[in-house]
C-alpha cells in the first residue's frame, strides 16, 4: 500500500459486519466505533461481508438494501471512505477463491468447536449448511486476503480469530511466511454489550423483541423509552458487579460513549437512583448517535457519491487482494496463468 518505505509501513486493519439487519448499539461500541479510532494511524479495510450473510436465508432485495444501508452507516459513523477501503465482499472473487483452498487446511474438528456454529445451528435447525460450517474459514480468508496485522472486534469473534491464527500459522509452517499472523483488538470495555431485556444475553439485531437492542438509526425517542425499560434489579444501588448485569451493561455503555472509567462513573452515579442512570445512558446515546443519524439522511441523497466509493473502493480491494491470492495459488503448486 503506498509508496512508504519501511520504517514509516502502516499497519494494515481488516474488519467487517454482516449486513443482515440493523447495526445496533453493540456492533456500534464493540467494533465500528473503535475502528472510527484506529483508521488515521492503520491502513484499514472495512467489509461488508455480504457472503456470510447467504449462510441464514435472506430476501435478495432486503439483502442488497441492507449492503448499502451499513455501507452508509460505516460512512456516516465517521470512516473516511478516501482513506479506508470500504467494499462489498462479493465485488472481491478473490474472497471465495482463498476461502476454498485454505478450507482444504483446517480440520472438521477445529470448526465443530466453534460456538457460534452450534449456537447458530440450533436456532436454524431446519438449515444447517455447509457454509455456515465453513463461515470461519471465509473470516479466515477476509483477514489473511490483506495481511493484516490487526482485527477489531467484539468479544464475540475472539475464537473466530483464534481460528484464523492457527489456519495461518499452519499454512505458513508448510509453505513458508505467505500469510502476517494477525492479532485481535477486543475493547476493554464494551466488548460485549447485553441485551436490554436479558442482560445475561448479548444485544443482538436478530433478537425478536426490539426493546432488546438499540438500533443505530433508531429515533431518539425511541432509543430514550428503550433505555427507560431497560431490565435492572430490585438492589437499587449503582455498582459495578456480576451479580448486577442489567446494571452493569448500562454503566458498560455509559463508559465507552462518554470515554470515561468505571472508577469515575461509578462516583459520578454515587447516591443517584437506576432513573437517573438510565436517563444519563439515554442522552450519551442520543448525543452519540444524533450526529451520525444526521450524516446518513444526507448520503442518502448522494446516491451518484455512494455509488462510486463502491466502485473505486472494489477496484482498490481487488488489486491488493489479487497479490495474495496469486502468491497462495503458486505456492499450493497450480499452474501460472500464460
Ligand atoms: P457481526 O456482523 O455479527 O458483528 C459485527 C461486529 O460487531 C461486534 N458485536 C458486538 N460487540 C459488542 N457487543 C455486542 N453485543 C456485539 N454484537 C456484535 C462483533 O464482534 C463484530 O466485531 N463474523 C463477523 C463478520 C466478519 C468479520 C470478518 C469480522 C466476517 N469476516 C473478518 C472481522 C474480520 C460477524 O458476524 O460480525
Amino acid at each position: 500500500m503506498g509508496t512508504e518505505t519501511k520504517a514509516e509501513k502502516k499497519q494494515i486493519i481488516f474488519s467487517g459486519m454482516q449486513p443482515t439487519g440493523v447495526l445496533t448499539l453493540g456492533n456500534y461500541i464493540g467494533a465500528l466505533k473503535n475502528w472510527i479510532h484506529l483508521q488515521d494511524n492503520y491502513h484499514s479495510l472495512f467489509c461488508i461481508v455480504d457472503l456470510h450473510s447467504i449462510t441464514l436465508r435472506q430476501d435478495p432485495a432486503v439483502l442488497r438494501k441492507r449492503s448499502r444501508e451499513l455501507l452508509m452507516q460505516y460512512i456516516a459513523a465517521g470512516l473516511d471512505p478516501e482513506k479506508n477501503i470500504i467494499f462489498y465482499q462479493s465485488h472481491v472473487p478473490a474472497h471465495s477463491e482463498l476461502a476454498w483452498i485454505l478450507n482444504c487446511y483446517t480440520y472438521m474438528g477445529e470448526l465443530n468447536r466453534m460456538t457460534q456454529f452450534k449456537e447458530k445451528s440450533e436456532k436454524n435447525e431446519a438449515n444447517i449448511n455447509a457454509g455456515l460450517f465453513t463461515y470461519p474459514v471465509l473470516m479466515a480468508a477476509d483477514i489473511l486476503l490483506y495481511q493484516a496485522d490487526l482485527v477489531p472486534v467484539g468479544d464475540d469473534q475472539k475464537q473466530h480469530l483464534e481460528i484464523t491464527r492457527d489456519i495461518a500459522q499452519r499454512f505458513n509452517n508448510i509453505y513458508g511466511e505467505v500469510f502476517t499472523v494477525p492479532e485481535p483488538y477486543i475493547p476493554k470495555v464494551g466488548a460485549r454489550i447485553m441485551s436490554l431485556q436479558e442482560p445475561m444475553k448479548k444485544m443482538s439485531k436478530s433478537d425478536d423483541n426490539e426493546n432488546a437492542y438499540i438500533g443505530i438509526l433508531d429515533e431518539p425517542n425511541r432509543i430514550r423509552n428503550k433505555v427507560k425499560r431497560a431490565v435492572t434489579d430490585s438492589l437499587g444501588v449503582i455498582s459495578y458487579n456480576d451479580d448486577q448485569p442489567g446494571v452493569k451493561n448500562l454503566l458498560n455503555i455509559y463508559c465507552s460513549l462518554r470515554g470515561e472509567t468505571v472508577e469515575s462513573a461509578l462516583s459520578h452515579f454515587e447516591g443517584k437512583g437506576y432513573g437517573d442512570l438510565k436517563k444519563e445512558v439515554g442522552e450519551a446515546i442520543v448525543d452519540e448517535l444524533t450526529p451520525l443519524q444526521d450524516r446518513f439522511k444526507e448520503l442518502e441523497k448522494n446516491k451518484d457519491y455512494i455509488d462510486q466509493i463502491i466502485k473505486t473502493n472494489g477496484e482498490k480491494a481487488n488489486q491488493l487482494a489479487q497479490r495474495t491470492l496469486q502468491k497462495v495459488q503458486r505456492k499450493v503448486g497450480f499452474p501460472s496463468r500464460i
